[in-house]
């Protein structure tokens, strides 16, 4: 048996998103965390997660775990929910997907654990329980985060996200090809919201107008991506990532690779999740891809992705 889960980026409205404006995201569906489940090795009983590209082999113990393992906090939340007791299997845990990135590393984690343990139990767990669950999960990590990341994740589909309000799918016009960069600089999404909410309190009004024009960005964009219309989205990329600016959460070595990208040719380019470190993204066509991933490398980027956003039957 096997489960997965895809990693995700954001296009629009990130740290907008915090106070109820809209955002866009999409899963990254090449890019994934998936979990095995076996039955023990013989002589061992219980159930036992191996996550060997997360460092971590823990025999799963209900009385012991602790809350602050995402990996037992999802097996807990799960075994809770289902009514169910452990089952005694081999969970062998494994991801693709960037830790600390941006990418959505931990979510994907969760969400493929999950559907592996219910799997394992031979019981369902639908998309809303589970949404619910990597939330919890994901509060662990990101104190108070808005729920876009599980949300794309779990359902593994374009959305475009208001907190708090039933998630709306969105329609793609048009295939859109985007380049993925990653400074190489783990940030902590945590501190950028944090930093985003102490500018806030301080500069309510200009602040407030910064985030509420993202939001504006951000409506659009999806009625530019429902046409299909990569002109329009280029420019917004450009306008969020300079309202991303004035939230002091991009950086250098962002701006640098937004820079970059640009000059080789891409339509729009923006930094992508939390910011001051982490990816950036840049809209590009089959003609300019390749270059623009050459010109990421160049500019130091650690590490390209591309990524196609299209509809679910085109893939
Ligand atoms: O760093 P990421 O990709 O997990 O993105 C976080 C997105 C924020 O809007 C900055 C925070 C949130 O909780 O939505």
């Amino acid at each position: 048996m096997h489960a997965s889960a895809p990693a995700k980026i954001i296009l629009f409205g990130e740290h907008a998103v915090v106070y109820e404006q809209p955002a866009i995201a999409v899963p990254v569906s090449s890019l994934r965390a998936s979990v095995t489940v076996e039955p023990n090795p013989a002589g061992s009983s219980g159930l036992h997660i191996v996550a060997s590209d997360l460092n971590q082999t823990l025999p799963y113990d209900l009385v012991s775990q602790s809350i602050d393992n995402a990996l037992t906090l999802t097996v807990r939340l799960v075994l809770e929910h289902l009514g169910a007791e452990p089952p005694a299997v081999l969970l062998t845990v494994r991801s693709e997907i960037p830790v600390a990135s941006g990418l959505g590393s931990g979510a994907a984690v969760s969400t493929a654990l999950a559907r592996a343990i219910s799997a394992a139990l031979g019981r369902s767990l639908d998309n809303p329980a589970l949404n619910a669950i990597v939330y919890e999960v994901e509060k662990v990590h990101h104190g108070t985060p808005s729920g876009i990341d599980n949300t794309v994740i779990v359902y593994e589909q374009p959305i475009y996200f208001i907190r708090g309000k039933p998630i709306e799918p969105i329609a793609i016009g048009a295939p859109l090809s985007f380049v993925i960069a990653d400074t190489g600089q783990g940030a902590l999404t945590r501190i950028a919201v944090g930093a985003v909410r102490d500018l806030y309190q301080s500069e309510p009004e200009r602040i407030g107008s910064v985030i509420r024009a993202i939001g504006a960005v951000s409506a659009q964009a999806r009625s530019a991506i429902e046409r299909g219309d990569a002109h329009e989205l280029s420019a917004l990329m450009c306008q969020n990532h300079a309202y991303l600016q004035m939230l002091t959460v991009s950086s250098p070595e962002l701006d640098a690779l937004v820079d970059a990208a640009l000059s080789a040719g891409a339509l729009g380019a923006k930094l992508s999740g939390g910011g001051r470190g982490g990816n950036m993204i840049a809209l590009v066509t089959p003609e300019t891809q390749a270059g623009v991933e050459a010109a990421l490398r160049n500019a130091g980027a650690a590490r390209v992705v591309s990524t196609i956003v299209q509809e679910e039957h085109h893939r």
